[in-house]
């Protein structure tokens, strides 16, 4: 006997890229795609952004070296990002109170996380929303969490139920960690409003809860600042939290693993001690971090002229994502689709909830070529001109039973 005898038995595939895996391998013509958050474009591709071909130019230019980078990355990328993340002007964005690790992806800032909040001996129970990316429960959990949950929408799927949502959250313990979604909730495109981000501000100092900031979308809803308007309930003087970045979407650098732990001490003196135990969880992870998308994005956000024209691309798809869900509620409401489907059009991200039982979206899947998570969390971002008709005439075959 070697391998555990669990080892022997297949695990379900990944309730997210398995689905993509899968896609792949559909040899159906007209197949659709709208698992993984992904952004393409009218082509049906996910260009390299022009910014991001121009920073590769730039950095092969400067002559490469391979050698390790820190443990907790580049000093010019953390700099840049903690200023990207906070916003310049604001007293956090360069402050020392504030650690920053670059990690692989905003996936690898969370374990980095999950690791670090253990090894110092944080609670060993997180909250989580319900329903969340498919991924936070088995991250949180192997790293060793009691993973608990916190209602979010009611059961329209279309807005936030802010009286179950803050009392499921009062009864958490001291030093309990609380993870949200900082903008474009995973997978409801439903976001608290700044008066709602106030109440769980009040309850996480009230409660002494550590908050840990899912951020992987700025700049994916409305702006690169109005996403960050869970800030103003959260960040109060003297409050410690966490915040894990990605850069796999608003760069579209989905494939070279580029993210950010970012905590927040109260003082210089805590957040360097408290960021010689998040190198330790690195160390023992990963070692160091790669270097290749770091570079890209610290070249991109430390030239005002290729963070301008970043931003344009930025808004670019924002914009595109924008008229997708409206085209898309267009394509749903035409075919008189039973549904509450007008919201769709305003909500934040990438993500929308159809609200659909296991089983119709494994007919979406069977009968109709259309890839969707969970109980209908679509893509909107994943759209083209030509695939929202076939969308909506599968969806409307489904739903008719
Ligand atoms: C998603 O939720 O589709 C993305 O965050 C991609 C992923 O890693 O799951």
């Amino acid at each position: 006997m070697a391998l555990p005898s669990l080892a022997r038995i297949p695990a379900p595939p990944d309730p997210i890229l398995g689905l993509t895996e899968a896609f792949r391998s559909d040899p159906r013509p007209g197949r659709i795609n709208l698992s993984a958050g992904v952004f393409v474009d009218e082509t049906g591709k996910t260009p390299v952004l022009a910014t991001v071909v121009e920073a590769e130019r730039r950095i092969l230019a400067k002559g490469a070296t391979k050698l390790y980078r820190p443990i907790d990355g580049d000093a010019a990328y953390r700099a840049a990002v903690q200023a990207y993340v906070f916003g310049e002007g604001h007293e956090l964005a360069t402050s020392a109170t504030v650690a920053v690790s670059q990690t692989p992806g905003g996936t690898g800032g969370l374990r980095v996380a999950a690791d670090f909040l253990r090894q110092a001996g944080a609670s060993a129970t997180i909250w989580m929303s319900e329903p969340t990316w498919p991924n936070h429960p088995q991250l949180f959990q192997l790293a060793g969490f009691r993973t608990r949950t916190y209602p979010y929408t009611d059961p329209s799927g279309r807005r936030i139920d802010e009286d179950a949502l803050l009392a499921a959250l009062g009864e958490a313990s001291p030093g309990d960690v609380v993870l949200l979604h900082g903008s474009c909730h995973n997978p409801t495109g439903v976001d608290p409003s700044p008066a709602l981000w106030r109440a769980i501000g009040d309850l996480v100092e009230e409660r002494r809860l550590l908050p840990l900031v899912d951020f992987a979308y700025q700049g994916f809803g409305d702006g690169i600042r109005e996403d960050a308007d869970w800030m103003e309930g959260l960040l109060r003087p003297g409050a410690e939290l966490l915040v894990s970045t990605s850069f796999s979407k608003n760069f579209a650098l989905y494939n070279e693993r580029v993210g950010a732990l970012l905590l927040v001490a109260r003082s210089a003196k805590d957040a360097s001690a408290a960021q010689s135990h998040v190198k330790i969880a690195i160390r023992a992870n990963y070692s160091n971090p790669p270097s290749h998308g770091a570079d890209i994005v610290s070249t991109i956000l430390g030239d005002p002229e290729l963070r301008a024209a970043w931003e344009v691309e930025l808004a670019g798809m924002r914009a595109r994502i924008k008229d997708n869900r409206a085209r898309l509620v267009e394509a749903l409401v035409e075919r008189g689709i039973p549904g509450d489907w007008a919201p769709i059009a305003h909500q934040r991200g990438m993500f929308a909830l159809l609200g659909l039982a296991v089983e119709q979206v494994a007919r979406l899947r069977e009968e109709h070529a259309v890839y969707v998570v969970g109980k209908g969390r679509i893509n909107v971002a994943g759209f083209t001109s030509a695939t929202f008709a076939p969308f909506a005439d599968a969806l409307a075959a489904v739903l008719a039973g």
